[in-house]
C-alpha cells in the first residue's frame, strides 16, 4: 500500500470525531460512571484493533472514562501501530498541560484519572479467548468489517457479567464520492466485493452485527448512524483529512485491481479524476457506518454468538 497506515489512522481521527454518535457515547459515559460510583475498583478495558491509540485520547479528552484508575489494554495485530501509540499519547498531551505521559509502565495521567496502558501486538481473538470474563468494557472501532461476525462471541466473551461493548464506526455498505462520475457505482460494487471476499470481511458488518446482537438473550444493544462525511473547507480539507482521502483512494485502487484481476478499464480514469479533485479541494466523500453500544447481563456466558 502506498502511504503510511499510522499517518492514515492519525488523519482519520478528526473524521471519526465528527461522525461518532454522541447519544451512544453519552450512554457509555453514564454506564461507566454508574460502575465507578458503585466502587467496583479500577475499570478494565480491552480495545481490539486499537491502532495508534486515538480512541484512548478521545475517551480521556471527552471525559467518557470515569475519574480514577483505568487498566486499558490496547491490542493490535500490527506491531507498527502498537509501537506508534506512545508517540500519539505524547503529541496529544503536548497541547494539554493538565496531562502527562509516563513510560515504563506506560500511563496517561490527568487531574482526575490515571490510565495504565498495556500494549499487546497479537491477534485479539486469541487474546480475548485467553482473557475470558475479565473486562468491564470491550471496544472495537472500525474493526468488525474485517474481523468477522464469527469472532464477535470471543470479543463479548471477554466481558464480566454486566460488562459493556462499544463497536463504533462499523462499516455498513455505503461508499460515495461526489461530484458524480459514471464509474462510481461499479467502483463501489467492486470495492465492496473485495471486502466481502476477504476471510471474515463484510461490507455490511454494521447491520449484520446489530442483527446478531439483537437476537441474543441477555444482550442489550443500541445503534446509531456514524457516517463519515468529508467535505472541502476553504478550498482544502480540515487537518490532515486530504491525506486520509488519498490513502483511501490508494486502498480502493488496490482492492478493485485485485478483485477484477486488473480487468476494470474505467478504474484508472476514475482514480485520476478523484485524485485531481482531492488536490483541488473539490471531492466530497461519504461512507455509511453504524455505532453499536450495549451490555451483557451474564445470563449467556458463552456470548451472543452461540448457536
Ligand atoms: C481500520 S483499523 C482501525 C484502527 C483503530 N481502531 C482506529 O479506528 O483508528 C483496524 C485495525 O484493526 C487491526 N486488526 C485487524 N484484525 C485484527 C486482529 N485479528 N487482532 C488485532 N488487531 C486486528 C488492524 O491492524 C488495524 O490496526
Amino acid at each position: 500500500m502506498t502511504g503510511s497506515f499510522q499517518r492514515y489512522l492519525r488523519a482519520k481521527r478528526t473524521i471519526d470525531d465528527r461522525a461518532l454518535d454522541r447519544r451512544l457515547l453519552g450512554e457509555l459515559r453514564e454506564t461507566l460512571a454508574a460502575r465507578a460510583s458503585a466502587g467496583d475498583g479500577p475499570l478494565r478495558v480491552l480495545e481490539a484493533g486499537a491502532g495508534i491509540g486515538t480512541m484512548i485520547t478521545r475517551l480521556v479528552g471527552w471525559e467518557v472514562l470515569p475519574p480514577g484508575t483505568t487498566h486499558y489494554t490496547a491490542v493490535d495485530l500490527q506491531s507498527e501501530n502498537i509501537a506508534a501509540l506512545p508517540d500519539h499519547l505524547d503529541r496529544w498531551a503536548d497541547d494539554r498541560p493538565d496531562y502527562a505521559v509516563s513510560t515504563d509502565p506506560l500511563a496517561l495521567v490527568g487531574p482526575e484519572c490515571r490510565l495504565e496502558i498495556e500494549r499487546v501486538d497479537t491477534d485479539v481473538v486469541a487474546y480475548a479467548e485467553r482473557t475470558a470474563a475479565t473486562h468491564d468494557l470491550v471496544i472495537g472501532a472500525a474493526l468488525l468489517d474485517i474481523l468477522g461476525l464469527s469472532n464477535l462471541r470471543s470479543l463479548i466473551g471477554t466481558l464480566e457479567p454486566g460488562g459493556a461493548f462499544y463497536f463504533p464506526i462499523t462499516f455498513d455498505g455505503g461508499t460515495r464520492f461526489y461530484p458524480a462520475h459514471d464509474a462510481d457505482r461499479s467502483v463501489e460494487r467492486h470495492y465492496h466485493a473485495h471486502m466481502d471476499n476477504k476471510e471474515g470481511g463484510s461490507s455490511r458488518a454494521g447491520g449484520e452485527t446489530l442483527a446478531r446482537l439483537q437476537e441474543r438473550p441477555g444482550v442489550d444493544v443500541a445503534a446509531a448512524g456514524s457516517d463519515w462525511v468529508v467535505t472541502p473547507a476553504d478550498g482544502g480539507y480540515r487537518a490532515d483529512e486530504a491525506y486520509a482521502l488519498r490513502y483511501i483512494l490508494n486502498s480502493i485502487e488496490e482492492a478493485v485491481a485485485e478483485i477484477t484481476a486488473g480487468e476494470f478499464d474505467p478504474l484508472e480514469g476514475w482514480l485520476d479524476r478523484r485524485r485531481a479533485q482531492v488536490d483541488a479541494g473539490e471531492l466530497l466523500y461519504h461512507t455509511h457506518q453504524l455505532d453499536l453500544f450495549g451490555r451483557v447481563d451474564g445470563s449467556t456466558p458463552s456470548g451472543p454468538d452461540q448457536e
